[in-house]
């Protein structure tokens, strides 16, 4: 079977950070987010992937995937960003009739998909959907399920009677092209992949879907990116190549080649990439920090920090953070400042 993950739209809601770089390829544990779900497609046994984008982030979408994977991938474009049933009408050439798996590039998952991809590809199905339980269905596609069925589809209902959202990993055969072909766009301006299935469901082809007991997260805003680093930090193993001197370390750490560590505190789990300078320092747990970035004299925790910044003199911490590539952070570190204390007797502080 094949792969599909979806990258085009415009992820409008992780702006600025995504007016630089595409939602699916922002780094989660120095890692482009999507290529967890590659990984995934990969394991399942699903060898030929395609990946729809936008014509304008193609040649950024090649670029870094080259730098992982050793394998070739098929890109395919769609025109402008109407919706996800109208990006997956630019890949029916690529699906050439076949039944197939489709991913959302913002989505990720923790489970073992093996079991997913085997069930439908032997069975009768013609589509079938992932669901998770979530208290805030509202945010999702929706399903209603009644008698071990599929009874109905909602795309972010304004109040769901089912707490039950639609993920956004499904199987597809050929017929979800015709409905998408056939479906009109929704109140928000989209071709939504929800009402190309309900089609099929009206229709009367058969729906099936399974109920999601791993993780799962739909990466939308900056508070899930972080999140999501969190999660992925949590299962990383010691991986030391660059140098630590004076320095107090616990927790995991990744430090990859070039690096170096000089007078500081790192409290795992932080990964650091190449040819990066931490110096007189703070870094605390769930932060990841890119390649050739210098930080010095400041504080960060919980963090996302894109290749190339430069952070300076920053006492207070940099807490639940996204810096974009490239970025300069300069604190007041040097300046005049003052401490007002109150304090009584046989206080210790440390400031
Ligand atoms: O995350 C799960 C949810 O994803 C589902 O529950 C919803 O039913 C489904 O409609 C979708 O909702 P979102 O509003 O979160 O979709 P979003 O616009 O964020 O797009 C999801 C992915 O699809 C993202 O990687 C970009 C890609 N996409 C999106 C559009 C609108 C395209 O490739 N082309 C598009 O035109």
């Amino acid at each position: 079977m094949k792969g599909l993950i979806l990258c085009g739209g415009k992820g409008t809601r992780l702006n600025p950070i995504t007016y630089s770089i595409p939602k699916q390829l922002i780094p989660i544990g120095n890692k482009p987010l999507i290529a967890y779900t590659i990984e995934l497609l990969l394991q399942s046994g699903i060898e030929e992937i395609g990946i729809l984008v936008n014509d304008y982030n193609k040649a950024v979408f090649q670029q870094v995937l080259d730098t992982y994977f050793d394998k070739k991938f098929h890109y395919l474009v769609q025109e402008e960003p109407k919706g996800i049933a109208h990006g997956l009408l630019f890949a029916e050439e690529f699906i050439n009739g076949e039944r197939f798996i489709m991913v959302l590039g913002d989505n990720s998952f923790d489970f073992d998909l093996k079991g997913f991809v085997q069930d439908f590809k032997t069975s009768e199905k013609n589509a079938k959907i992932l669901l998770k339980e979530v208290e805030n269905p509202e945010r999702f596609g929706v399903a209603y399920i009644g008698d071990n069925r599929i009874i109905d589809l909602e795309e972010k209902p304004k109040t769901a009677f089912s707490n039950w959202a639609i993920t956004g990993l499904y199987g597809f055969d050929k017929n979800i092209f015709k409905a998408s072909k056939e479906i009109q766009p929704s109140k928000r301006g989209e071709y939504e992949i929800t009402d190309a299935i309900k089609w099929l469901l009206q229709n009367g082809y058969d729906i099936g879907y399974e109920k999601l007991s791993g993780k799962w997260r739909d990466v939308g805003e900056p508070n899930d990116v972080i999140e999501e680093n969190i999660d992925k930090l949590s299962n990383i193993e010691d991986h030391i190549e660059g140098e630590v001197v004076n320095s107090n370390i616990s927790g995991r750490m990744i430090l990859k080649e070039g690096s170096a560590i000089y007078n500081s505190i790192i409290r795992g789990p932080v990964v650091i990439g190449e040819n990066t300078i931490i110096k007189n320092s703070y870094i605390g747990p769930y932060t990841s920090i890119g390649n050739r970035v210098k930080i010095e004299m400041s504080n960060l925790e919980n963090s996302i920090i894109l290749g190339s910044c430069n952070i300076w003199g920053v006492e207070h911490p940099i807490d639940s953070s996204i810096i974009g590539e490239g970025s300069v952070i300069r604190g007041n570190k040097g300046m005049k400042k003052t401490h007002r204390l109150v304090v009584g007797r046989n206080s210790r502080v440390y400031l």
